[in-house]
């Protein structure tokens, strides 16, 4: 299932909105529409916003590429600006940001036809890249799998947030594809929904056996035995390994530790920002209120009252059990074992 992919000269994106009840294909090819999907959440998960952003800066470069270089060159930092100004907290979209503008700074001798030209490439080889990660990341992680585990899954960290495949869901992919017998605790993950609408969907759609309970069950399903591991996406990962992934993560990871339950994270190294030294120093997105007082358009919260809506919430390194990369499993000491993968 590929929820981002470039055909016909334009950027298809499935509307993650509508699902699991609509399938609907949008079709991009203005980069200020395309940075408004990213902010309405029609794509969303870190490596699928950077895949998009990507996308989004060779639209920018085709639509500017017959002005003159000097143009050219400030349109397309206003066209980065944009992008990187609709979601704050995954990396992804930053890396690949700057990984475009590389291109652009490398080859500033070049006309903006021949660099425009250039960025296509790059945007392709984003994509394509995060898909041999996420298969990379599948084989690696399904080696932490046995055959009859049940394993627990926050937000959606699926084919949906990639390119295809996915990170936490590719690791369970994976497994599942060596035959192991394994099956899935999707958490619903209040309040957008991606554990119910997507991981669900994605799972149920490949005959992978997932059972869906709302959040705040978790805790009672580990005090059972039900839950042998906890498998989870993320949006940014510090130096130190701690990770920043959707709201609820960190008391899964804190319910995880409590019941002796191995956590991992499954990311590539496109996720890890080496210049933060720790978790505090990530920004966490907040969002409009009415996820929270509104389910599927209906109001479930009294007018007025207050609330608040962090997007993202950070785990503590001493919480992870391991770090699944497309590089290799890491595991602690997290600030000497992450440096290694910069190489
Ligand atoms: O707000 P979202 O849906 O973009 O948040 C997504 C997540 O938190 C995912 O777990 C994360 O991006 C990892 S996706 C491979």
């Amino acid at each position: 299932m590929k929820p981002v992919y470039f055909e016909d000269e334009s950027l298809k994106l499935i509307d993650q909105t509508k699902l699991p009840t609509e399938f609907i294909i949008k079709s991009y090819t203005d980069y200020r529409e395309i940075a408004k999907a990213i902010v309405d959440m029609i794509v969303r998960g870190a490596p699928a916003i950077g895949v998009t952003a990507g996308y989004g800066m060779y639209f920018g470069a085709r639509e500017f590429q017959s002005l003159s270089k000097a143009e050219f060159l400030e349109k397309m930092k206003e066209v980065a600006a944009l992008l990187a100004a609709t979601r704050p907290t995954a990396v992804n979209l930053f890396w690949a940001i700057d990984r475009m503008q590389g291109v652009i700074k490398k080859n500033d001798d070049l006309s903006p036809l021949e660099i425009t030209a250039l960025l296509k490439v790059e945007a392709h080889a984003i994509c394509a890249e995060d898909i041999q990660m996420c298969r990379d990341m599948g084989a690696f992680g399904a080696e932490l799998i046995h055959q009859g585990d049940t394993i627990l899954t926050h937000c959606n960290a699926g084919a949906l947030a990639t390119a295809d495949y996915g990170t936490a869901l590719g690791v369970i992919r994976a497994a599942f594809e060596q035959g192991k017998n394994i099956s899935v605790y999707a958490d619903e993950t209040r309040p957008f929904l991606q554990g119910a609408r997507l991981t669900a969907y994605e799972l149920h759609a490949d005959g992978i056996p997932v059972t869906l309970i709302t959040d705040n069950m978790a805790g009672w399903m580990m005090k059972q035995g039900k839950i042998d591991g906890v498998v989870v996406g993320a949006d940014r990962i510090a130096s130190n390994g701690d990770v920043a992934n959707k709201i609820g993560t960190y008391s899964v990871s804190v319910l995880a530790k409590a019941h002796g339950i191995p956590m991992y994270v499954a990311a590539p190294t496109s996720t890890i920002d080496f210049s933060m030294m720790s978790g505090d120093e990530i920004i966490i997105e907040e969002r409009n209120c009415r996820e929270i007082s509104h389910i599927g358009g209906v109001q479930v919260a009294p007018d007025g009252v207050n609330m608040e809506n962090p997007a993202f919430d950070v785990t503590p390194h001493q919480n992870v059990t391991a770090i699944i990369t497309e590089k290799g499993v890491v595991y602690p000491p997290y600030d000497i074992n992450i440096k290694k993968l910069k190489q």
